[in-house]
């Protein structure tokens, strides 16, 4: 099977969501985790924006030591060099040079003529190469960039010494089918006398960041990239839990093996929100509160009776204890009848249909029916008899 690796950018693209500020104890205590949790390349920081985070990124460099460390650079030598002075002495350091190759980055941000763009590429992505062995180039906004300039732009970072191509969809504007046929065009087309990786960056702004990452994989892509609970940059990043999920349960579509260790899944997550401060919405896929809980008396019956009626994934899977049986005015008898056994009490017959009776017209009036209101219509009704 083909090996896909994880690069996390939660330090770095996540660290710029809005809100958002790790300190350098809670970022090497995050890269821990990440490490724990089998990512293979952990991006630290962008070590030229701050001497906060070059401290950061340095100690992540000294603290991580299974894992490759990466810092981003500009197509500058200054940042190139932040790069060197805060990871070049780590275990397994690696530089991410980028620059943007789109027409409007171009030509309204860089104000930069396309020449200059691909003389600036072989220029720093050389100099990269010169400090680090591994050196990773993304065209960025490569999904608004002409299929013509995209491959001239990697070409060239390719004969300067980069061995990883990761294409950013930075601000979330390609679909799956434009996404995935980009690798398929890039590796067909792209000459070089060394293995190339080729690594998927997605953003969310359409909602297609773990589509779009999923359908590079499928067209060749042996890296992806993202951020845990797919925090990041405006609707964030392609959220990695998702796709070590996907990767896994559809083994026989995707037939892709990762160095994820899935049930360290949950606690990765619930350490990003603690630190990050951004919760996980509760319909979040993989992590979500809502993720292995079935509130309607038809799933709850078939769960009952076999999860795998209405669950692809095993709570216990991604580190979570259990999936759980809310009960609410959709839920069915057999739901609340365990609950009750739950709870310390075997009820059947008449006492189970009146109590259920009296639990329907309480649920009417409530969103979600507690432990405590149970045990509370319990005791009313024995005091009734
Ligand atoms: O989204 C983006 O283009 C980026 C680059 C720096 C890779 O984050
Ligand atoms: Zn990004």
């Amino acid at each position: 099977m083909r090996k896909v690796q994880f690069f996390d950018t939660t330090l770095r693209d996540g660290e710029q969501t809005p809100g958002v500020n790790f300190n350098t104890k809670e970022k090497v205590q995050l890269a821990l985790q990440l490490e724990k949790w089998g990512i293979d390349t952990i991006e630290a920081g962008f070590p030229i924006a701050s001497p906060g985070d070059f401290e950061a990124v340095r100690a992540i460099g000294q603290a991580v030591k299974k894992a490759t460390v990466a810092g981003l650079a500009r197509c500058q030598k200054a940042d190139i060099d932040s790069v060197y002075d805060a990871i070049g002495d780590c275990a397994h350091p690696q530089i991410h040079v980028f620059l943007a190759t789109s027409e409007i980055h171009m030509r309204d941000k860089l104000k930069m003529t396309p020449e200059e763009v691909l003389s600036s590429i072989h220029e720093y992505v050389t100099y990269a190469r010169s400090l680090f062995d591994i050196v990773q180039f993304s065209p960025e906004d490569a999904s608004r960039t002409s299929k013509d300039f995209l491959l001239k732009a990697v070409q060239t970072a390719v004969n300067a010494g980069a061995t990883i191509i990761n294409i950013p969809d930075t601000v979330g504007y390609a679909n799956p089918t434009e996404y995935g046929a980009m690798f398929a065009y890039l590796i067909e087309n792209v000459r070089s006398n060394q293995p190339i990786t080729y690594s998927s960056h997605c953003h969310d702004d359409l909602g297609m960041a773990s589509a779009n990452a999923l359908a590079a994989i499928e067209n060749g892509a042996n890296r992806v990239e993202g951020t845990v609970n797919g925090i990041g940059e405006r609707a964030g990043n392609t959220a990695l839990e998702e796709i070590a999920v996907a990767l896994h349960i559809r083994k026989d579509f995707y037939q892709c093996e990762t160095n994820i260790v899935l049930n360290e899944t949950k606690r990765t997550s619930d350490l990003v929100a603690r630190l990050s401060g951004i919760g996980v919405p509760r319909n979040k896929a993989v992590i979500g509160g809502n993720a292995y809980a079935h509130e309607s008396g038809i799933h709850q019956d078939g769960v009952l009776k076999n999860p795998e009626t209405y669950e692809i994934i095993t709570p216990q899977l991604v580190g979570v204890a259990t999936n759980s049986l809310p009960l609410g005015k959709l839920s069915g008898r057999h739901a609340f009848q365990e609950k009750l056994k739950d709870l310390g009490y075997d009820v059947e017959g008449e006492e189970l249909k009146a109590l259920f009776k009296r639990f329907k017209a309480l649920a009417d009036k409530k969103k979600q029916v507690t432990d405590e209101d149970l045990l509370a219509l319990v005791a009313d009704e024995a005091r009734q008899q």
